[in-house]
């Protein structure tokens, strides 16, 4: 009785574990397998590197676009950029469990992201611009903590932008410029300290501008160009930017006054605020940002004088202030 129970325990624990364990114990032949799903997900490959290059016959690791690494020999890099493919992405791409970078830039990638994508525990780079992917992104990318660059470019993104992505705390790069995203910019986005990219222009994201609770010392692009933006740009913006390079607001319903904390910005190459609501003056201190290329402040209500100290920026190259209530001369270096 006592031995049944017993090995009726272990078979139920065997039975019952054999699958976790099999599916712990990937190898290279999972990767392998893994691949060749892409592949018939893929329904054109003009140049056919897939269909030729992609064959059961040579190991994985000398495929075409494939990186191993150098001791365990597991895919660590799919790298399929500008090869024309038209397909869909299989959701086995979340067991390719030793990624760490995933190219598909320039194709013609259609469909949604597959949610298994958050299995890529170890992804620092994915690169999904350029293409025609469409639907959500999954809010399920904000678990890809090790993230430096997240490219969603340039394809057909709607809905939403995942408040979970203020949480990739090692996120450098944020691209989802030219998609049809909609909603406010996740509160915390200014949160992540390694920020030094955001380029979130060419959408609909509506709401105002999230304020930037912290020193964030390596942001030096902000794009915002092209959006529903309203409200003030946040008093505290530039008190924690002391290397912003370039800021593009244009394009917007952007209200109120231009900060006076811009002259912090002392590295400041680009200020793009055309086409807002925005009023008052140029504060003076801009005769300070000796950095200044282009200042593009065109169609908004400024008024008062254009400060005579901009005249010393010897990098100056473009101001567009035309359509304003600036009194006196706007004056315009081309
Ligand atoms: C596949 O492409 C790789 C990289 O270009 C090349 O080294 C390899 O010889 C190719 N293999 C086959 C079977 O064509
Ligand atoms: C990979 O993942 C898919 C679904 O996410 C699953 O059906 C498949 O069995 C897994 N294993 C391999 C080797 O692709
Ligand atoms: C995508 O294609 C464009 C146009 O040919 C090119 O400028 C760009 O560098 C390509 N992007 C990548 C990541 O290769
Ligand atoms: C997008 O990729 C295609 C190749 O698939 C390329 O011809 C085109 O120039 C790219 N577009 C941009 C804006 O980079
Ligand atoms: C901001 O980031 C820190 C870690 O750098 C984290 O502890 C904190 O919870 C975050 N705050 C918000 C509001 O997300
Ligand atoms: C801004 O909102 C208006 C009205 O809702 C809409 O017609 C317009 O297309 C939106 N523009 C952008 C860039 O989202
Ligand atoms: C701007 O520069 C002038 C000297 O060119 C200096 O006297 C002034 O303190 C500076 N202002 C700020 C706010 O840095
Ligand atoms: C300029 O000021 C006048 C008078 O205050 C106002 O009617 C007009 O709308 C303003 N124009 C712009 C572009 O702000
Ligand atoms: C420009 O710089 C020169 C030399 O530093 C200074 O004498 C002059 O007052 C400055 N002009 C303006 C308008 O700030």
């Amino acid at each position: 009785m006592g031995n049944n129970f017993l090995n009726l325990a272990l078979l139920i624990i065997f039975h019952f574990s054999m699958p976790t364990f099999s599916m712990k114990l990937t190898t290279i032949h999972t990767d392998q397998s893994v691949l060749l799903a892409l592949k018939d997900h893929v329904i054109h490959d003009p140049e056919n590197v897939l269909t030729t290059n992609w064959s059961a016959s040579s190991p994985v690791c000398n495929w075409f676009g494939v990186s191993c690494g150098s001791k365990h020999r597991r895919v660590t890099a799919l790298d399929l950029t500008g090869l024309g493919l038209v397909g869909t992405l299989p959701p086995h791409l979340g067991n390719l469990s030793f990624l760490s970078l995933l190219y598909v830039t320039n194709n013609s990638f259609y469909g949604g992201l597959p949610v298994q994508l958050s299995n890529l525990r170890r992804l620092k780079y994915l690169s999904f611009g350029n293409n025609s992917f469409n639907g959500e992104i999954p809010s399920r990318l904000g678990s890809l903590t090790e993230l430096r660059r997240l490219f969603l470019y340039q394809n057909n993104f709607k809905g939403v932008i995942p408040f979970s992505l203020a949480y990739l705390s090692k996120l450098e790069v944020l691209y989802l410029f030219e998609n049809q995203i909609s909603g406010s910019i996740p509160s915390t986005i200014f949160n992540i300290s390694s920020l030094q990219e955001i380029d979130l222009s060419y959408n609909m994201l509506s709401g105002s501008i999230p304020s930037v609770p912290r020193d964030l010392l390596l942001l030096e692009v902000i794009d915002f160009t092209s959006n529903n933006l309203t409200g003030h740009i946040p008093k505290d913006t530039f008190d924690h930017l002391p290397n912003l390079k370039e800021l593009f607001l244009s394009f917007n319903l952007l209200s109120g006054r231009i900060p006076a904390s811009l002259f912090k910005c002392k590295e400041l190459q680009v200020l793009s605020l055309s086409f807002n609501q925005m009023e008052g003056s140029l504060p003076i201190e801009i005769g300070n940002l000796s950095m200044l290329q282009y200042i593009y402040i065109g169609r908004n209500h400024f008024e008062g004088e254009i400060p005579k100290q901009i005249v010393n920026l010897t990098l100056l190259m473009v101001v567009d202030c035309s359509q304003n209530n600036f009194t006196g001369e706007c004056i315009s270096k081309n």
